[in-house]
Order: structure tokens, then C-alpha cells, then sequence
């Protein structure tokens, strides 16, 4: 009889020191912001200062597009796939307003680097067959960067591809990523020397996950297993591009990075063991599996029923740089949603922004310092926040700036950092209702006015500037 008390308490006990352990060993950062001055932070006077787009999200007007394709889908349900019935339509029209974008971000911002991503549903809407006039139109958004005194760094693919390449597939069939290595090539040699960084995939993780794992992005498949094999191959493909392109003249000349998301996975409640583990499973899809690419060059997806390993390369995945996108972490339980509408876990005294997740700080920095392991120069290639009210921004801009001054301090090689995003725009399956934009846009005149809460961020651009004037003129003075 005594086993019956025996065995199940020293099951308890050992459940209790297994969550004791993962708890000392994955903390939850939090900083008593009481005690900080967000002023003091401290940038180089070469640090890199910039905004991001992509261009499904602010060019408008994409047929031969997957997501113009997808805004036409329903779910399971019968719903439709965007928000609201959402169209991207001709977004913000960025593809005919880009002068004076660039002259706002010349004039009102003040920035070193824009980021956008080419439409290749544009540039190659029928396979093998490139459209000269949509080259030069990305050839103009680049010398029109330049003559701002504004450097380019491109993204080759972010989400969004030609309408062919989705029905053959796109990334899950090995097969393809030809298709993908020849379009980069083709616009390298377009490109190659009047653009300096460029990023070969936007978020891998959300790419795969959301597209084959949840099916909220096309193609709305939903198997992990089938995720797990997309995200290989994205990395495969990041191996390829970047030494296809490494070969080419001006190869040799400019900096080329995968863009990684990071989203802590945590547990909802630290004490429960469950939570842990799924946090632990969603950790090593979603994150280490990447980042292991990135450090050693094999993937390795340990996520049960969805293991895959690919080894891509016999050391440290090729690329100059490391581009981070961070936003948040997401607390998680066996319970959170898996398909939209997904719902906010918040800790008390967390603020929520205008999408499922809330401001934190800490898991920037956290997040900086993973990347910088890689050992590479790191570019943050987004950061920001859906705020329609505009009461949160400037805080989320102070306070992220703080953390990564402090990643900074502590030895991370951050070059640079871009706002997520330049204007309100198309947020994926989330349609129009999220509003991330430093500039606003009232999307039926399309005008754009500058939100107050990009105030501190104009000032630490002016700061940085501030910096380089005060040098040359010293240097001015000695010469
Ligand atoms: C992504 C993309 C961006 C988003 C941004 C805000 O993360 O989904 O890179 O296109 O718009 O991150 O969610």
C-alpha cells in the first residue's frame, strides 16, 4: 500500500526538480525599469540607422502574386483568409510614391539605410522570362536612395513570390530552389554594384511555420513535419544564393545575411511542467534550429513527429552579417490557439501592442545576445510595433534602444538598426487593421504624416549624425 503514496510522490518530485531545472536554466529576464535611465544609451558614430518595407506590404498592385492569390482564399471555416476580408489592393502605393518616401526619409527622418524587398511575382511573373521595365523601376528606387545620401539594403525574398513558383510548390520541393538561386542572380547582376547589403530570406521561421505549420499564409498547409522540411530547405537555399552570388563580379564587395526572427518561447506558467516542454519543443523548432544553422551549418529540427536533419554545410553558414527581426516573446500553454484569432498572454504590468504580444524589452536584448554568438556582425532588420492610438511607441523606441545599447556594451557587434516599418501598411493575413508605421497613411488619400511617437527615434539618428559632425569637424580642425 505505501507504494501508492511512494511512487506518485517521487514522480511529483522528480516532475517539480525537471521545471526547477529549465527554470534556472531559461530565465525570464526582467529589469527593474524603475532603476534605468533609457537615456543612457550610447551608439557609434559609423552606427547605421534605417526604416523597412517589403514589397507586398506597401507597393500595391501585384497580380502573378502567391498572397494576391491567397487574399482570394477561405479557411476551413469558410472565413477568409485576411482579416476582415482584407485586400492589399494598391497597398500604399509605394511603387509610384517612392521619391517622395525617400525624400521623407531624407528630410523628416534623417536615416543611413532603407530596406525593401524586390517583387519577384514582377520581375519574373512568368518563369525564365525577366521584365526589363520592373528592373529598371527598382534600379531607380536605388540611384534615387543614393542620391540621398541613403544606402539600399535589399531583400531577395520576403514572403511574397511569383503566383508559378506557389503552384510548383515553392520552397518545400528541393527541386525548386533553382528557380529562386537564378531570379537572385539576375537581379545581382542588376544590382550588385550600387546596393551594399543584402538579405538573402525574411524570416524563415514565420515563413515556414505560418504558411506549412498553422496554414494562416499560403499555401495554408497545416503539418509541422512538412515545416520542418521548408525551413530546411530555406536554409539551404540562403546557403546557395549567398555563395552563388559571392562568385559574381562585385561579390567580393558587399555583405550578404539570412534574416532571422526570434520569438522567445516560454511557458505560461513557470511551474508547469507541461508548459515547459511545449515551450521547450517550440524553442527548438523555431529558434535553435536556425540559429544551430547559422553557427555550424547542419539544421536540425528536433520537434517530435517533425524531425528532420539537413546538413548544409560543413562549417558555419556562409554570410557576412546576421539580420534580426525581435518584437516579443510569446508565453505559451497546451491550450494557446493555433490558428487566428491568436489571443495576448501578458504577465501583470505587461502592455500589450496591437497584435499578440507585448512590449519587452529584455527579450531584445536576450535576442542579441543569441545572435551575436554567431559569431558575425549583426544588422537588426526590423523592430517596431502595431500602436493605431500612438500612445505606446515612443516608449517601445526608448526602451528597445536602451536594451540593445546595452547588448552593445556587453560586446554584441550590432551595426545597425531598422524601424519596422517606414508607413502603415498590409500586415499579411492580419490585412490593414495593424499600424506599425513611423508615418502614418490615410489609406484612402494616401497621405502620410509623421507620428509623434517617432520622435526619439528621429532624435537618435540625430544623435548618432550629431556624433559624425562633431568628428569631422575635429579632424577638420587637426588637419
Ligand atoms: C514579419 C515580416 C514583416 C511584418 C512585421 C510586423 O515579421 O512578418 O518580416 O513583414 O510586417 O514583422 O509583423
Amino acid at each position: 500500500m505505501i507504494w501508492l503514496v511512494v511512487i506518485p510522490g517521487v514522480l511529483v518530485a522528480l516532475l517539480g526538480l525537471f521545471t526547477l531545472r529549465l527554470h534556472l536554466r531559461y530565465p525570464e529576464l526582467r529589469w527593474d525599469w524603475s532603476a534605468i535611465d533609457v537615456d543612457d544609451v550610447d551608439f557609434p558614430r559609423d552606427f547605421v540607422w534605417g526604416t523597412a518595407t517589403a514589397a507586398y506590404q506597401v507597393e500595391g498592385n501585384m497580380p502573378s502574386c502567391n498572397w494576391q492569390w491567397w487574399e482570394s482564399q477561405v479557411d476551413r471555416k469558410g472565413r477568409p483568409r485576411i482579416h476582415e476580408g482584407a485586400r492589399a489592393g494598391v497597398a500604399v502605393d509605394h511603387y509610384n510614391l517612392f521619391r517622395d518616401d525617400i525624400r521623407r526619409m531624407k528630410d523628416e527622418l534623417g536615416v543611413d539605410s532603407y530596406r525593401f524587398s524586390v517583387a519577384w511575382s514582377r520581375i519574373e511573373a512568368e518563369p525564365g522570362v525577366y521584365d526589363q521595365a520592373a528592373l529598371d523601376h527598382y534600379g531607380e528606387v536605388i540611384d534615387a536612395l543614393l542620391a540621398a545620401g541613403i544606402e539600399p539594403m535589399l531583400t531577395l525574398h520576403h514572403f511574397s513570390h511569383p503566383l508559378w513558383f506557389e503552384e510548383l510548390g515553392s520552397f518545400e520541393h528541393e527541386a525548386n530552389l533553382d528557380h529562386f538561386v537564378r531570379f537572385s542572380e539576375r537581379v545581382f547582376a542588376e544590382y550588385g554594384s550600387r546596393v551594399k547589403r543584402w538579405c538573402t530570406h525574411n524570416e524563415p521561421g514565420p515563413f515556414a511555420v505560418m504558411g506549412w505549420g498553422l496554414g494562416a499564409f499560403p499555401p495554408g498547409v497545416r503539418s509541422p513535419k512538412r515545416a520542418m522540411r521548408v525551413l530546411g530547405n530555406l536554409m539551404l537555399s540562403h546557403s546557395r544564393v549567398t555563395k552563388a552570388l559571392k562568385a559574381m563580379p562585385h561579390g567580393d564587395e558587399v555583405e550578404i545575411g539570412l534574416v532571422k526572427n526570434i520569438f522567445q518561447f516560454e511557458p505560461w506558467r513557470r511551474w508547469n511542467p507541461i508548459h515547459w516542454v511545449l515551450a521547450r519543443i517550440l524553442e527548438a523548432g523555431y529558434n535553435e534550429s536556425v540559429i544551430g544553422y547559422l553557427k555550424t551549418g547542419t539544421f536540425r529540427s528536433t520537434v517530435p513527429f517533425a524531425r528532420h536533419v539537413q546538413v548544409i554545410d560543413d562549417g558555419p553558414a556562409p554570410g557576412d552579417f546576421v539580420g534580426l527581426n525581435y518584437y516579443s516573446h510569446l508565453l505559451v500553454t497546451p491550450f494557446t490557439s493555433t490558428e487566428p484569432p491568436f489571443e495576448t498572454f501578458a504577465r501583470p504590468g505587461d502592455i500589450a501592442v496591437d497584435m499578440p504580444y507585448c512590449i519587452y524589452p529584455e527579450g531584445f536584448y536576450r535576442a542579441l545576445k543569441q545572435i551575436g554568438e554567431v559569431g558575425k556582425p549583426v544588422y537588426v532588420t526590423e523592430n517596431g510595433l502595431p500602436d493605431d492610438k500612438g500612445d505606446r511607441r515612443a516608449h517601445w523606441i526608448t526602451t528597445y534602444a536602451y536594451a540593445m545599447s546595452r547588448a552593445m556594451t556587453e560586446g554584441v557587434d550590432v551595426r545597425g538598426y531598422h524601424y519596422w516599418s517606414l508607413l502603415d501598411n498590409f500586415e499579411w493575413a492580419e490585412g490593414w487593421v495593424p499600424r506599425f508605421g513611423l508615418f502614418g497613411v490615410d489609406y484612402e488619400t494616401q497621405e502620410r504624416t509623421l507620428r509623434d511617437g517617432a520622435k526619439p527615434f528621429v532624435k537618435l539618428v540625430a544623435d548618432t549624425k550629431a556624433k559624425r559632425r562633431e568628428r569631422r569637424d575635429q579632424e577638420a580642425e587637426a588637419s
